[in-house]
């Protein structure tokens, strides 16, 4: 299994590296991108890859070898929400460009074990992009078996938008009093008995929701976009480009709504209103391109 990247070609349209560039992969995972951006900047260029997740920083190590040794690509195991302060601890003050692709990869889906997938019902209901999360963590299993019914309902509601989301979490309260939360089919079994049968039949999963706003919720990630957002622009140099791929209307929202107010505030030049999609030919070969939307500015 392999995370694709997505809108790659767009991107190195949009991004306008050249040899010698400082650019960074706010969202590294299995080096996709991180890759693409590395062959642009050249021998003389840096790539600073972040990603929250151990496993991902520790194949990436493996992968790019050889570029680290050279300082070409340096990897840092960090929120991008401090993306200004993992740039000064390597001793850089600047980049010339930052790539957010935003979410969890296909790699996390099918592989990490932390219960992203609602198929893998025997996996712990973790869902931290934190490989090993400690005991201050936010998991999954914490909201589901620790959180009032009115809480449960506002994420399901706010970051699943789940029609459902009442009756999912009070009938997720009172099932956890029988039996607490533990593994990825306790949940689906819950949420499949307290929806409506043509819900279950739907082409979108009847769990997709659901799990989606847990992911929000555990990884707090619409503060740290937001966080991510502002301190990327901080550290960009005049000139210096933003891209943002999101894949939800949540995340799009904030992007949207961030690059308003810096082109508002004659910070940055947009360069369209509405977001850039995959080609159908890009869909065709990767399915998960359907929903990516990509954003981008030009800080002045
Ligand atoms: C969609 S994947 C990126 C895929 C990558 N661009 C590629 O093409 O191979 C998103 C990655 O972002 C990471 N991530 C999500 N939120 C993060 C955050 N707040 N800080 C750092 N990494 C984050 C996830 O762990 C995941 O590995």
């Amino acid at each position: 299994m392999s995370h694709v990247p997505v809108l790659s070609k767009e991107i190195t349209h949009l991004l306008n590296l050249k040899r010698g560039d400082i650019v960074i992969d706010a969202t590294a995972d299995g080096g996709g991108h991180t890759q693409i951006l590395s062959e642009s900047v050249g021998e003389k260029g840096i790539v600073v890859a972040i990603d929250q997740d151990e496993e991902m920083i520790t194949n990436l190590k493996k992968k790019f070898e050889n570029h680290i040794y050279r300082g070409q690509i340096k990897l840092a195991c960090e929120n991008f929400k401090n993306i200004d302060s993992v740039l000064r601890s390597l001793g850089i003050n600047e980049a010339d460009a930052v790539l957010f692709d935003l979410g969890m990869s296909s790699l996390q889906l099918e592989n990490s074990g932390r219960g992203f997938s609602f198929l893998k019902a025997e996996e712990p209901l973790l869902m931290t992009y934190k490989s090993n999360p400690d005991s201050e963590d936010l998991t999954a299993r914490d909201i589901l078996n620790n959180w009032g019914d009115e809480k449960i309902a506002e994420i399901f509601k706010n970051f699943g938008e789940e029609r459902f989301y009442k009756r999912i979490a009070g009938a997720a309260v009172a099932a956890r009093k029988e039996k607490p939360f533990y593994k990825v089919g306790d949940l689906v079994e819950v949420i499949r008995k307290n929806v409506p049968e043509f819900y279950i039949h739907q082409r979108i999963h009847f769990a997709t929701r659901v799990f989606q706003a847990l992911r929000i919720a555990v990884n707090n990630e619409l503060e740290a976009l937001k966080e991510g957002l502002k301190n990327s622009f901080k550290i960009l140099k005049p000139q210096g480009r933003l891209l943002v791929i999101s894949f939800h209307s949540l995340e799009d929202r904030i992007v949207k709504e961030f690059l308003k107010n810096e082109k508002q505030a004659k910070k940055a030049t947009v360069s369209a209103s509405k977001p850039i999609r995959s080609s159908f030919d890009e869909i065709a070969k990767n399915p998960r391109s359907r929903s990516a939307k990509l954003r981008a500015c030009v800080k002045l």
